[in-house]
């Protein structure tokens, strides 16, 4: 295959990419974008601050805008994020206890109820564990409502949109370390309990390397009954072609991964622009990590 969504789709995955509202209007970047991914993540649309800016008033204007062009375009579509401690808007910013917990719970009953029936798998919650050696969860006002914050989550999701699969996302866990066997316990412990989730999501943000145990940490996820996908890939440094091609290969590897998103499309998209850390140049010509993940997709 010639594309990175239909070499991904050879082997039932799919290859995504964070699209930005304000880009659509850029045609080097919307044709890159439809013919190259058949998974599209909002980079910031779907997030609390922009879906509900006041308490109780939602806007949905330009995550509906990322939703209709991913799917005229026969694109399916991640939710991205209904909760995290970061990108919460000032009214939420400022509450704690019982009032956040009520008014968190209905944020993620009201946006997933918008979306209902039209989202792939919503990360619920993104980055709710600390990092270092604690494997713990992160502090946050989030956090400080109760530990059962983030199963309630899942609950009052999988009520609002049944078809959706429900993942826990999370940075620094793309390997086996004591951050990503705190949120392996939780999964153990959610899964035994019948807590609904269905799917981890490992957001890749890297340097040179893969961490070389990544696949038999994909692997530990699943062997629990749960999906995992590569959710925001980006790798800065010299190695970055080899980088990319081991975490394609580590994916494959795993049958229950489904798939890999990366975080933009160009360089000059990326949050991390000064590490041109992406598969597309700023002008949008295909560098060498392009041709590492479409060769480790189609040999796949
Ligand atoms: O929209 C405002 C604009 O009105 C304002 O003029 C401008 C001035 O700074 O800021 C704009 O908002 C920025 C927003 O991106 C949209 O460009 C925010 O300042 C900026 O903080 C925000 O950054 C986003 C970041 O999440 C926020 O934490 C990045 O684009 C986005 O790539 C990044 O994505 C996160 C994932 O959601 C979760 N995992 C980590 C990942 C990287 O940080």
């Amino acid at each position: 295959a010639t594309t990175l969504g239909a070499a991904a789709a050879q082997s039932g995955r799919y290859y995504g990419t964070a699209v930005a509202a304000g880009k659509l209007g850029d045609s080097t970047y919307v044709n890159i974008l439809n013919t190259e991914f058949n998974m599209v993540t909002a980079e910031n649309e779907m997030k609390w601050d922009a879906t509900e800016p006041n308490r109780g008033q939602f806007t949905y204007s330009s995550g509906d805008r990322i939703l209709n062009q991913a799917v005229s375009n026969g694109k399916r579509v991640r939710g991205h994020a209904l909760l995290w401690h970061q990108q919460e808007p000032g009214w939420a910013q400022r509450m704690e206890g019982s009032d956040l917990r009520q008014a968190m719970l209905n944020h993620v009953t009201q946006v997933a109820t918008h979306y209902r029936g039209k989202i792939y798998a919503w990360d619920v919650v993104n980055e709710a564990f600390a990092d270092g050696g604690s494997g713990g969860r992160r502090d946050s006002n989030l956090q400080r409502t109760g530990n059962d914050w983030i199963e309630a989550a899942f609950r009052a999701a999988r009520a609002a949109d049944p078809a959706a699969k429900l993942c826990y996302n999370d940075y620094n866990t793309d390997g086996i370390n004591a951050k990503s066997t705190g949120v392996y316990n939780m999964v153990r412990d959610f899964k035994s309990r019948g807590v609904p989730i269905d799917c981890v999501g490992f957001q890749a943000h890297l340097t040179n390397n893969a961490p070389s145990d990544m696949r038999a940490n994909l692997q530990r996820f699943a062997d629990l009954g749960v999906d995992v996908q590569i959710t925001e890939l980006d790798i800065a440094g010299a190695n970055q072609a080899n980088a990319y091609a081991a975490v394609t290969k580590a994916c494959l590897a795993v049958t229950r991964c489904t798939g890999i998103t990366v975080w933009g499309i160009r360089d000059t998209d990326s949050w991390r622009r000064g590490e041109n850390p992406l598969l597309f140049t700023g002008s949008g010509a295909k560098k060498p990590a392009y041709n590492a993940v479409l060769d480790a997709l189609n040999a796949g």
